[in-house]
């Protein structure tokens, strides 16, 4: 077994995620190799808070969407001139406090009119001016239409404490489409031109979440580096460069994560091998595996997976026939106590479970620095005390 693993095995009999650091920073070094130059980073902090103090360095932004990563951010000491408050329900009490903190240096994107006489009547209190990236819609609840976002900056003079530095615009997950990627980067650069002519206004910023996939099932078919150099020769042609800003989550932090469970209980059911772990589909999902639909790579620690022949079926401890992590995947004769490791698992696939369904508890977190220095951050979690009713008499 790995020296890591084994260390972690010692202090922890459960479920746990491992967090790669020299990994992460490999991976952010890989997107800049293969993009153009100019083009800077956000990392959303959605995809995984844990890692996201590791590369305040590395990225040039954190797109934060709620209260609660905001909180995160906070606490970790992200710098908040790196911060963009994004968010398609911002909680009046919450930005305000941001915008009355004088400290505060972070942007805000704006979601809707509703949003924007928010930041407006804050500005004006608090007698400061507020950065704003209106987002554009890509079809979806989220952002604005274009007359929309036209309105807020042909009025940008009556409303001078928002300092609207350009747009924001982020279209979906998981794409692979050099065409669609063209429509979009050919669409955005309309609208730019658009708001130059009919508002005379000048975008210094294009902040755009790209969406760029994972692979991250055994016969996907991803070609990265033939689609992040097609993506940055579309972005080359763009004739106007605003500041581009790349606002990505998955594509940052999924390869850094895996996720270990071990194997609990054995048994052939009408013919069917059954292995079950102590972990489960409250602890783990993968993007579109719904019902282990697709298999992700899963390895057992320490053994050779050439010449397995025998197909099994890896479930959870939850009591629920949905709790499947993979389904007739050959891998070596396994006994208790083995431990599967799940490849590609640093992004959502440890916030997006069901984790409350069962009472079952979180797994432990732990992260290895570039100098091999091991920590854990986050202890396993019970989740118990939320389903467990309090009386208090009204
Ligand atoms: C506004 C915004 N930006 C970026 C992302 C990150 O997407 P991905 O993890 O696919 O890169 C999301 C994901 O929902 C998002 O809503």
């Amino acid at each position: 077994m790995p020296e890591l693993i084994e260390r972690i095995s010692e202090k922890c009999d459960s479920s746990f995620y491992v967090f790669d650091v020299s990994e992460l920073k490999k991976r952010i070094k890989f997107l800049r190799e293969h993009l153009p130059p100019y083009a800077e980073l956000c990392y959303a902090v959605k995809a995984n808070p844990f890692i996201s103090k590791e590369i305040e360095n590395d990225v040039e932004r954190f797109e934060i969407c709620s209260p609660g990563e905001a909180d995160i951010c906070k606490t970790i000491g992200i710098d908040s001139k790196k911060m963009v408050i994004s968010g398609i329900y911002k909680t009046p009490s919450v930005i305000e406090a941001m915008v009355s903190d004088e400290s505060f240096k972070g942007i805000f994107t704006v979601e809707s009119l509703r949003q924007y006489d928010l930041l407006c009547g804050l500005a004006d209190k608090y007698d400061k001016t507020l950065e704003v990236l209106p987002r554009l819609t890509n079809d979806s609840q989220f952002g604005m239409d274009e007359a929309d976002i036209e309105k807020i900056i042909s009025e940008r003079h009556n409303r001078s404490r928002l300092n609207i530095v350009g747009i924001q615009y982020f279209s979906g997950t998981q794409k692979t489409s050099l065409k669609k990627f063209r429509r979009e980067i050919e669409y955005l650069s309309g609208f730019l031109a658009k708001l130059r002519e009919s508002c005379s206004f000048e975008a210094r910023e294009l902040e755009y979440g790209t969406g760029f996939p994972v692979s991250y099932f055994t016969g996907d078919k991803l070609d990265e580096n033939a689609l992040l150099s097609g993506f940055s020769e579309i972005l080359d042609e763009l004739p106007q460069k605003p500041r581009i800003i790349l606002e990505l989550g998955r594509s940052i932090a999924a390869s850094c994560g895996k996720y270990y469970t071990h194997i609990v209980d054995i048994k052939q059911n009408k013919g069917q091998h059954y292995a079950l772990t102590d972990g489960g589909m409250h602890h783990i999902v993968y993007y579109g595996q719904y019902m282990a639909m697709k298999q992700p790579f899963v390895s057992v620690v320490g053994r050779d997976n050439a010449g397995a022949d025998k197909q099994w079926t890896i479930c959870g401890s939850l009591c629920s026939m949905n709790d499947i992590l993979v389904k007739q995947i050959s891998l070596p004769d396994l006994e208790t106590g083995d431990i599967l490791c799940f490849e590609n698992a640093g992004a959502y696939c440890m916030t997006e479970g069901i984790s409350l369904l069962l009472s079952r508890d979180l797994p432990a977190i732990y992260l290895v620095r570039e100098n091999g220095d091991l920590y854990r951050i986050r202890e396993p979690f019970e989740t118990k005390q939320i389903n467990t009713p309090v009386y208090e008499k009204l």
